[in-house]
């Protein structure tokens, strides 16, 4: 993973007011947006290309509402400048879908009542998705500790992990998490 500077970014900021060329991919299509160099990614995905499925909740890095992918790796897009994703590949959890078919742990949150009142709940798959990469067959405790990053206020914690466990089995249709 590679955060760039941003070389149509001039070093001193200048007017405050001014705007800078973007272009990255977001989730698999090139994108380019005007950006204020202090914006953040996370304001840029949602305010400024509407992704709004990527929630911001602290702005601060604390709770992961806001984490997508950052060429393969989970970030806090709270705290990434949207400068700094020039040339990056972004996905959200607008992406994890492959047209009408959802992704494994989509399927798993679903079927396991992972979700309650929804807000963390785009985090949490962003996460689930590279954690998984990583740890093929974790152990609910894996489960625990990778995703520690991404707070829930709703569920407790015990079907989003079920639905993490269900996942890396990944045989559709039902929650066979114990
Ligand atoms: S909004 Fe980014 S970590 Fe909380
Ligand atoms: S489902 Fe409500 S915060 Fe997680």
């Amino acid at each position: 993973m590679s955060l760039s500077s941003n070389p149509s970014v001039p070093a001193s900021l200048g007017d405050d007011q001014a705007t800078y060329p973007l272009s990255f991919t977001l989730n698999g299509k090139p994108t380019e947006a005007q950006v204020h160099p202090l914006s953040t990614l996370l304001e840029v995905v949602r305010e400024d290309l509407r992704y709004t499925g990527t929630k911001g909740a602290c702005h601060e890095g604390e709770c992961g509402s806001c984490t997508v992918l950052v060429d393969g790796v989970p970030m806090n897009s709270c705290l990434i400048l949207a400068p700094q994703a020039q040339g990056a590949e972004i996905v959200t959890v607008e992406g994890l879908a492959d047209g009408e078919t959802l992704d494994r742990v989509q399927e798993a949150f679903l079927a396991c009542g992972a979700v309650q009142c929804g807000y963390c709940t785009p985090g949490l798959l962003i996460s689930a998705k590279a954690f998984l990469e990583k740890c093929p067959d974790p152990t609910p405790e894996e489960v625990r500790k990778g995703m520690e990053g991404n707070i829930c206020r709703c569920t407790g914690y015990m079907k989003v992990v079920d639905a993490v466990v269900q996942a890396a089995k990944s045989s559709k249709g039902g929650c066979h998490a114990e």
